[in-house]
């Protein structure tokens, strides 16, 4: 049966997950489909926020780091974030960026291979991967005079040779969605010799995760997307408890020692994954992010990972075959795997007609998702892409989202010249 504004309407009221949305603060009549970029705001945030601000540290000061567990918080956070990646306890720390955070497995997963197979200096990974991940691994590579193998996906298997000593990729593509099987994949490095790290930048809060049962080796992950923490918030880190011993990240910064306050010579890392912290955090910035996980925490009740996976395919589902039915003949290409073993949360149409003024059009009706540009020399198409976070988008949204789309393409009102005016951020 075809989808009807009815039909999404009586799926809504029939969602188990519903009341989640009331959690956070969306604008009244907005179609939130970013989160796949930056979550939306937990109604909580803003009061915890005056409150670390107000009276952590307004009245608490300096004496909060003990007082308020300012200090703890990386790890306090990576607890609470641990089973939502299929991680155990004190084997995740949130800090610092992505970007950073990959610098830091990924210098500890080439001098362990380096050490145990010094002929497997090759550094593999998807030549579509998100930018960073592969300048951070072209900087890595050149320092410690390996070689950066970049391919294409469909040929990474016949990449993945004796030479390889790491493989990097991110389980969901942040362009397609596509996502990699972690256990399968991981399991293919170790055949050939090699460690497998994972960035989690799109999976976390958004699929299921299994990092020890799929014998990841490292992971990283944003903590703005999916998680909800908001913009430039602190990202994770997770290591294999069995290479904890030997992983000596290069940013051997105070935070990350032994004794921190001993303020001895020489760097002794700390014992646990304390040992991937660098300097101070920002306070705020964890706060602000225990909010978004709290907003995860209240969907345990209601089936948690598991509810919100059946519902975020069922959501992606409906946005698929409803674009399919009423935006046909203006080109629209989808870029997102049908098969819900290999699709994440977010679905990507390729758009000939102006992918950038399209979404454009959409946002100024209230409907966001965004543009990425295609990077002609991979053969890769312009997309619109649009994340659906089933902790607060609906089927009506997705209803809405649709009938907005097609308004926009069968009026060419996209091809206003305002439109195509460029945005420094997409
Ligand atoms: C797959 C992936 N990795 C890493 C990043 C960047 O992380 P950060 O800016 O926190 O370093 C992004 C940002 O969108 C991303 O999509």
């Amino acid at each position: 049966m075809p989808l009807t504004l009815p039909s999404c309407q009586h799926l809504d009221a029939q969602d188990p997950l519903r009341s989640l949305r009331d959690w956070f603060d969306l604008p009244p009549g907005m179609v939130y489909l970013d989160g796949n970029s930056l979550g939306a705001l937990p109604r909580a945030t803003a009061r915890r926020l005056q409150a670390v601000v107000q009276q952590e540290w307004g009245v608490g000061l300096i004496r909060s780091y003990n007082t308020a567990q300012w200090f703890e918080q990386p790890h306090l956070l990576g607890d609470r974030l641990a089973p939502w990646l299929g991680a155990g306890g004190g084997e995740v720390v949130v800090t610092d960026t992505t970007s950073v955070n990959l610098y830091k497995v990924l210098s500890v997963a080439m001098a362990m291979a380096a050490q145990d197979r010094p002929q497997q200096r090759v550094l593999l990974s998807e030549q579509g991967n998100f930018p960073t991940d592969l300048y951070m691994a072209e900087s890595l590579c050149a320092q410690h005079g390996w070689q950066l193998r970049c391919v294409p996906a469909v040929e990474l298997a016949q990449h993945l040779t004796p030479e390889v000593g790491v493989l990097m990729l991110t389980h969901v593509h942040y362009r397609t969605g596509a996502m990699w099987d972690m256990g399968l994949w991981s399991q293919r490095a170790h055949d050939v010799g090699a460690l497998a790290v994972w960035d989690l930048a799109h999976s976390a809060g958004a699929v299921p995760l299994a990092l020890k049962a799929d014998h990841a080796d490292f992971a990283v992950g944003c903590g703005y997307k999916y998680l909800n923490g908001g913009p430039g918030a602190p990202a994770f880190v997770w290591a294999h408890p069995q290479h904890l011993e030997r992983a000596s990240q290069p940013l051997s910064g105070w935070w990350g020692h032994a004794q921190p306050f001993a303020f001895v010579p020489g760097y002794e890392p700390a014992p646990g994954m304390g040992r991937f912290l660098c300097g101070s955090q920002s306070v705020l910035a964890m706060a602000a992010l225990g909010c978004g996980l709290a907003a995860f925490e209240h969907s345990l009740p209601l089936g948690g990972m598991a509810a919100l996976r059946q519902k975020s395919l069922a959501l992606t589902d409906a946005f698929i075959g409803l674009v399919q039915t009423h935006c046909a003949g203006h080109g629209l290409v989808l870029e997102t795997p049908l098969d819900h073993a290999q699709r994440g949360s977010q679905v990507s149409f390729s758009c000939p007609e102006g992918a950038y003024a399209v979404v454009q059009a959409l946002i100024e009706r209230q409907v966001i998702g965004d543009f990425r540009a295609g990077n002609p020399s991979l053969g890769e198409p312009d997309i619109m892409r649009f994340g659906f976070t089933p902790l607060y988008v609906g089927f009506e949204d997705v209803w809405r989202a649709v009938a907005a789309l097609k308004d926009v393409l069968d009026s060419g009102s996209w091809r206003d010249p305002r439109f195509a005016i460029p945005n420094p951020v997409t």
